[in-house]
């Protein structure tokens, strides 16, 4: 059967970086996010005996490395040993933003092969496994397939606003398109060799605190301190690790000055980056226009993607092939 879901990419506000178990990825720490509605991956799975081999195909955006084809294969034996068949698959897959860029293509991806397949072999698994399944694929995948603003602690993730619930907006600056050189996945393997680390995890609880308190009184300034102090914890973390991982360039820097130069000037946006250079801008719906503004007088930018909270992975009528 054949059956195609899509999925958004999720910004996490509280971030997961680091794990205590790197084979079934629990992570080190709860996160929090929200789905970004034009950052998402279409994936059509199709399982039939007359495939001697699976197949997997990126349109548009260029193909999958050898690793990444292995991934995903991966990802879809953990469905097949799930649903006890060993049927090979046809798998077609298509972004509506860059990959491996920092713009959490993963998560999108693992979410929609995940959610396909298993909808395409006839599981019916509840919402907290399909995530637990998604999850083996990539963390953060997990967060990708419940509605807007989500929360993942151990094992699984849920929602805990639907994504109408706050008018936000996540402005992607996509600052370069080149592929990163480290994976956040072997990123996460030596998040403990930095020294920092285990002060971040102490400060975590606190923080998630502080951000869950934000989103329920949906308090724009409070929210966006603490999302960008987890941010700026995250990289220092990263960039001590043990090989240090720098993910910013010029412009990332460059932009992350001028997100202080702006609030300076009264316009309420605040910044968060994940493993790669580009900036995620962030302001209410109502202050959209005014950061955009501001960004458009800025060079070396490569494009611009905004986003506003979205629903969690589902599946379409609408197949790839
Ligand atoms: O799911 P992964 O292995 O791609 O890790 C994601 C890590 C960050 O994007 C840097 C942080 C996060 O919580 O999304």
């Amino acid at each position: 059967m054949k059956c195609t879901a899509v999925a958004p990419a999720n910004i996490a506000f509280i971030k997961y970086w680091g794990r205590t178990d790197a084979t079934l990825r629990l992570p080190a720490n709860p996160s929090v996010s929200m789905n970004l509605s034009a950052s998402t991956t279409t994936t059509t799975v199709e399982f039939s005996n007359g495939y001697s081999e699976d197949s997997i195909e990126l349109l548009e955006t260029g193909g999958f490395s050898a690793k990444e084809n292995r991934r995903v294969i991966r990802q879809l034996d953990i469905v097949r040993e799930y649903a006890g068949v060993n049927t090979r698959a046809r798998i077609v897959t298509k972004n509506t933003f860059p990959k491996s860029s920092g713009a959490a293509s993963s998560a999108s991806g693992f979410a929609a092969l995940t959610m396909a397949a298993a909808s395409a072999l006839g599981l019916t698994l509840p919402e907290k496994e399909l995530t637990m399944m998604a999850r083996l694929g990539s963390g953060s995948a997990c967060r990708s397939i419940p509605d807007g603003f989500v929360k993942w602690e151990g094992e699984a993730a849920y929602s805990l606003y639907p994504h109408a619930y706050w008018d936000l907006r996540d402005i992607l600056v996509i600052v370069e398109n080149r592929a990163k050189d480290v994976s956040s996945s072997a990123g996460h393997d030596t998040a403990g060799t930095s020294p920092y680390f285990p002060e971040r995890l102490k400060r975590i609880p606190d923080r998630l605190a502080r951000l869950e308190r934000a989103l329920a009184e949906k308090n724009f300034r409070a929210f966006g301190e603490v999302t960008e102090e987890d941010c700026l914890d995250m990289h220092r973390v990263m960039q001590t690790q043990t090989p240090p991982l720098f993910y910013w360039n010029d412009a990332t820097r460059t932009l992350m000055e001028a997100v202080r130069v702006w609030r300076s000037t009264g316009i309420p946006v605040y910044f968060t980056i994940d493993a790669g250079p580009n900036v995620h801008l962030l302001c209410e719906g109502n202050n959209e226009g005014r950061v955009r503004e501001a960004l458009s007088t800025m060079v070396g930018i490569a494009d611009v993607i905004v986003n506003a909270p979205a629903e969690g992975a589902h599946i379409v009528t609408d197949h790839l092939f």
